[in-house]
C-alpha cells in the first residue's frame, strides 16, 4: 500500500465538511497531509466555526449547485472530493424526496465534476444498503442488497452509480460501507445507530437515557478514528490491487443496546436507562446486518481496525467528560 498522501491527495474538497464525519476528517487531513488544501464545503446554515473555520479554506458546497461545486474544483484545483453529504436513514424516511434529491442528484452533479476535471470520489455506504433477505451474520462483500428504506436505496444506487462512472469513464471512485459510527465531536443527526452515541453523552451528563431501539438489536459499529483511517487509506491504496471498489464491507464491533450499556456501567456504574422504541428507526434497525465480513477490505487495501468496544467506550468517556468539565457538552 502507498503511505505517503503526497501521492494522491493535494487538493480535497470535503462536502459536508461540518457534519458528524466532516468535521473530524477534514481536520485530520489538514493535520496529516502538510502542503495540503482542504476546502471545508458547507451549506448556508451548517457553517463552519472555531479551528475547521481558522485552519483552511471553506466554501458553500451545495451538492444540488453543479455549477457552483464546479467552480470550487476547479478554483482550487481539486483532485479529491469527500462527498459526505446526506440524511440519515430516520430522516430520511421522513424527507425521501429530499434524501433522494440529495444523495442521487446530488452525488451525479459530483460525479460530473469529478469527471470533467480528474477528480478521484469517496462516497460513503453504509449497512443501511443491505436489507431483510440479506445475510446477517457475516454478511458477505458481495451479496442480496434489497434494502427498503429510502436511504438504503439510495446507498445501493450510490454503489451502482460510482462503479458505473469507474468503469464507463475511467473516474476514480472508492467507498465503504460504513457501521454506526460513534464520535465525540459532532453528534450524527437522524440515523438509526445514533443510540450508540447518545447514551454516551447521557452517561457523562448523569441523565437518563432513552433508548429508541429494542434490547437484543445487533448491528456492526465502528469508532471514528478508525472511520477516518479507512476513508483515507482507502483513497490513498494502490488501485491495481482494488478488486471492488464501491463499495467495501469494513467492521470492527457488532454490539446490542445492553451489551453496550453494559460495557459504560463498568466506567459509569450510575448509567440508567429506559426503553422507548421507536417503531420506524427499529424496522430499519431489524433489516440490517448483525456483523459484516471484511475480508475483501483487509486483502485489498490492508484495512484493520484499531478499537473495540472497550478501547472506545474509554476513550468517548474521556473525551466526552473533558468537554463537560469545559462546560462544551
Ligand atoms: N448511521 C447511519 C444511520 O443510522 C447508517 O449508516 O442512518
Amino acid at each position: 500500500m502507498r503511505t505517503t498522501f503526497e501521492i494522491t491527495m493535494k487538493n480535497v474538497l470535503v462536502i459536508g465538511s461540518t457534519g458528524q464525519i466532516g468535521s473530524e476528517l477534514t481536520m485530520k487531513i489538514r493535520r496529516e497531509i502538510p502542503g495540503s488544501t482542504v476546502v471545508a464545503g458547507y451549506i448556508p446554515g451548517a457553517e463552519p466555526k472555531g479551528e475547521l473555520l481558522e485552519s483552511g479554506p471553506a466554501e458553500i458546497a451545495d451538492v444540488r449547485d453543479a455549477a457552483a461545486l464546479a467552480d470550487i474544483v476547479k478554483r482550487y484545483r481539486i483532485d479529491t472530493i469527500y462527498n459526505l453529504a446526506a440524511l440519515l436513514s430516520a430522516v430520511a424516511e421522513r424527507k425521501p424526496l429530499l434524501a433522494w434529491d440529495i444523495q442521487m442528484n446530488g452525488l451525479l452533479n459530483i460525479l460530473e465534476v469529478a469527471r470533467e476535471n480528474n477528480a478521484a470520489v469517496f462516497t460513503p455506504s453504509s449497512i443501511g444498503s443491505f436489507g431483510p433477505e440479506t445475510p446477517r451474520v457475516g454478511t458477505p462483500q458481495d451479496t442480496i442488497q434489497r434494502p427498503r428504506s429510502m436511504y438504503g436505496v439510495t446507498k445501493v444506487a450510490t454503489e451502482l452509480l460510482s462503479d458505473y462512472y469507474f468503469h464507463k469513464y475511467g473516474v476514480d471512485t472508492r467507498s465503504v460501507r460504513f457501521p454506526g459510527l460513534i464520535s465525540n465531536v459532532t453528534l450524527p443527526g437522524g440515523g438509526t445507530t445514533d443510540y450508540a452515541v447518545e447514551v454516551y453523552y447521557a452517561a457523562v451528563k448523569g441523565e437518563e437515557f432513552v433508548c429508541p431501539i429494542a434490547p437484543g438489536t445487533y448491528m456492526d459499529m465502528m469508532y471514528m478514528p478508525d472511520a477516518l483511517k479507512a476513508a483515507i487509506d482507502l483513497m490513498n491504496a494502490d488501485p491495481s490491487r482494488l478488486i471492488h471498489r464501491n463499495s467495501f464491507n469494513i467492521a470492527s464491533m457488532s454490539f446490542e443496546p445492553e451489551q453496550i450499556f453494559a460495557k459504560i456501567r463498568e466506567y459509569i456504574p450510575g448509567l440508567r436507562v429506559r426503553y422507548e422504541v421507536d417503531p420506524v428507526r427499529q424496522a430499519i434497525a431489524t433489516s440490517w446486518p448483525d456483523s459484516m465480513d471484511d475480508s475483501c477490505a483487509r486483502a485489498e487495501w490492508d484495512w484493520k481496525p484499531v478499537y473495540d468496544m472497550d478501547s472506545m467506550t474509554r476513550d468517548m468517556i474521556d473525551c466526552l467528560r473533558k468537554r463537560y468539565n469545559n462546560n462544551n457538552l
